[in-house]
């Protein structure tokens, strides 16, 4: 004695919950995915470094992106945010972190790539801190899944140097 609307709202409800199965088992199945990227990063270049009016360094320089990130695609991803900074640490502050460049990766055949490009934002250190500075470039990355949860990881590429003096 079911009426015409119950049987469609239990067919519909069936049929939600076999796509809810499908995106956990699809968001799952990804888990097993473990991806193992890899990136260069080189300074070609220290364009312009100065200590600015307000007494803050600036440094510009020309950098070659080298990375495979090929290994983050599975058929569940959308696309990967991916971000260079460069990392250090001054009397100040333990971290300092400033984005150099970043980017959107739609597709697995995009996610090997080398560029040579300018810093796309200013690398400027709040202070006179840069002359002679260690630091670290490390290459961010952030994953969306086609469903499933966002990830984020990072490699760290150490032993960059900044110049002793302005030029
Ligand atoms: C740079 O990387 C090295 C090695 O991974 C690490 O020990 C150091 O703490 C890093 N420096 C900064 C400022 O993150």
């Amino acid at each position: 004695m079911h009426s015409f609307g119950y049987r469609a709202n239990a067919l519909l409800t069936f049929s939600f919950t076999i796509l809810a199965l499908m995106c956990a088992i699809a968001s799952l199945t990804d888990n097993f995915n473990s991806p193992s990227p890899t990136a260069n990063v080189q300074i070609l270049n220290v364009n312009r470094f100065q200590k600015k009016s307000t007494g803050d360094d600036e440094v510009a320089i020309t950098i070659d992106i080298s990375a495979d990130l090929q290994s983050l695609f599975t058929w569940n991803t959308k696309q990967v945010f991916v971000f260079l900074a460069a990392e250090y640490s001054t009397p100040k502050n333990s971290l300092n972190q400033v984005s150099l460049w970043d980017g959107i990766i739609p597709a697995k055949e995009d996610a090997k790539f080398s560029i040579k490009t300018k810093n796309k934002y200013r690398f400027i250190d709040q202070g006179s801190n840069l002359r002679g500075r260690d630091f670290n470039m490390t290459l961010h990355w952030h994953v969306m899944p086609k469903t499933g949860k966002m990830f984020a990881d990072k490699l760290v590429l150490p032993g960059f140097r900044l110049p002793e003096s302005y030029r």
